[in-house]
């Protein structure tokens, strides 16, 4: 049954009788036969093939809508994470002590407003409303309390 699928690809595949001759086992070139069969293979929407490509579309939809943590990480994580230009990070007290004597409001305000120089307004979120840029503070703040 084996030799009846190899003939059968050499057969089928043109290319396959070269490899064949060059000594490559049988499963080599069912593997060729099978690689080559991938490239042409159509998968379309809803087939089970489909699912992977779905699932790998919808997952930067998937971490934006992360909650407040997942709005930190794609938003203000591109600095607060590596602390990039003296940004805060989560859980750093010491750079975060002298921020929370000024009180959350002012927090709030640095967060809506920007606080020059290096920290933006919205925090490059632009699409943050208010309330989110205060809960994102909050779930800053959190982490040195
Ligand atoms: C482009 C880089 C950058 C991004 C993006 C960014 N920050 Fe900042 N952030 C900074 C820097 C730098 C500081 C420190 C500023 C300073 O002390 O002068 C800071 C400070 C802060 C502070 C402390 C402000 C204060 O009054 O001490 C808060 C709160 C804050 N950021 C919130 C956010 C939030 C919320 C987001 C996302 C919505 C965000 N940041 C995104 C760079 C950034």
């Amino acid at each position: 049954m084996k030799r009846l699928s190899v003939l059968f690809a050499l057969i089928l595949m043109p290319a396959a009788p070269v490899a064949f001759a060059d000594g490559h086992a049988a499963g080599e070139v069912n593997a060729i036969v099978e690689r080559i069969r991938k490239v042409g293979a159509v998968c379309v929407e809803g087939d089970a093939c489909a699912a992977g490509a779905t699932a790998a579309v919808a997952a930067p939809a998937g971490a934006a809508a992360g909650g407040i943590e997942g709005r930190y990480n794609a938003t203000c994580g591109t600095c607060h994470l590596a602390g990039v230009g003296g940004a805060p990070k989560l859980g750093d007290t010491e750079a975060w002590a002298p921020r929370l004597a000024k009180g959350m409001d002012v927090l709030y305000e640095s967060g809506i407003a920007g606080l020059a120089p290096a920290m933006p307004a919205r925090g490059l979120c632009m699409d943050c409303s208010d309330d989110e840029i205060r809960a994102i503070v909050d779930y800053m703040v959190d982490t040195v309390r």
